[in-house]
């Protein structure tokens, strides 16, 4: 994008959105999404160009209020960038339900119902959403997050599929990238660790992988990278993915369901010794 044009981020507060916001508030005006207030003056020191608002994804009222705030400062949005996301994890046997949805509302819903409420502004321009190699859905444990980011792609994809309007879309799969996301979530899925009674071993593993992505992730110019090639070039692909795991997660979904079971039941087996992690067949 050559003049200054208009780009939307949400979760430009923290990790990959606030990489983001840096990079194009250099030469575009950026509406900044936030949800902590305290953050707001952090966000507009970046620069004159970052114009901050309130959105948080679990409550409609907000997206609403945001799309609008949007609607009255810009005549047109040249990019929206979809990054706000968060992660819910635990044993598929015992999670509750309400976080189910919650990881729905934040990572799925959330974004679709500001996505259509910014589309009338947005002809001639371009959606990038800020996916996941959880996205090929290969991941017990998190699985949540997986659905919530597959489902994402799905209606995004088929937005692309269905529109009448010169709109592109894109997905971006990052891998594993060092962000605070992953301290949140252990925090965020205490009480899903507590109830997974018998998966303690597991769920252990989780935590443990967690806590090391934070350090041994992929730098979020990684991310930057892919996006600014998202956005710049004049023809997208509809997907991206970002580190060597994320390309291997990719090739293993293409795998038929069975060998794939077979594979991932034969590492949890090596790795948490239980006699019952056995397929159906
Ligand atoms: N880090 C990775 O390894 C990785 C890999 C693949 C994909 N991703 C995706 O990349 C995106 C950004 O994640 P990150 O790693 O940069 O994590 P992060 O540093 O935790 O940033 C997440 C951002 O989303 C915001 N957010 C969370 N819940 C929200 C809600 N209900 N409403 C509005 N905003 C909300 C956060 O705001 P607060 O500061 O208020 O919480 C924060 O600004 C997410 O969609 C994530 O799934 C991350």
């Amino acid at each position: 994008m050559s003049e200054k044009t208009n780009i939307v981020i949400t979760g430009a507060t923290s990790g990959i959105g606030k990489a983001l916001c840096e990079y194009f508030a250099k030469d575009n005006i950026v509406y900044a999404g936030y949800r902590n207030e305290k953050l707001v003056e952090e966000l507009k020191s970046i620069s004159h160009n970052v114009i901050p608002f309130y959105i948080d994804l679990k409550l409609m009222d907000s997206i609403a209020f945001a799309a609008n705030f949007i609607k009255v400062k810009a005549e047109h949005v040249d990019c929206l960038i979809n990054v706000a996301g968060c992660v819910v994890a635990g044993a598929i046997e015992n999670i509750d339900i309400k976080r189910i949805r919650e990881q729905f509302e934040v990572n799925t819903f959330g974004h679709l119902d500001f996505t259509q409420r910014l589309l009338p502004l947005m002809e001639g321009g371009r959606i990038i959403n800020i996916s996941s190699k959880a996205s090929y859905g290969i991941f017990p444990f998190v699985s949540p997050y997986c659905a919530s980011k597959r489902a994402l792609d799905i209606m995004f994809n088929s937005l692309l599929l269905e529109t009448h309007r010169n709109i592109k879309v894109v997905s971006i799969k990052p891998g594993v990238i060092a962000t605070p996301l992953w301290g949140k979530s252990i925090d965020e899925n205490k009480d899903n660790i507590d109830a997974a009674i018998g998966f303690e071993k597991e769920l252990d593993y989780v935590l443990e992988s967690a806590k090391k992505n934070e350090t041994y992730g992929l730098d979020v110019m990684e991310v930057v990278k892919v996006v600014k090639e998202a956005a710049d070039t004049p023809n997208p692909k509809s997907s991206y993915t970002v580190g060597w795991d994320a390309k291997l997660a990719e090739f293993a979904a293409k795998l038929p369901q069975e060998w794939l079971n077979k594979l991932i039941k034969a590492g949890m087996n090596a790795k948490f010794k239980h006699s019952h992690h056995k397929l159906n067949n």
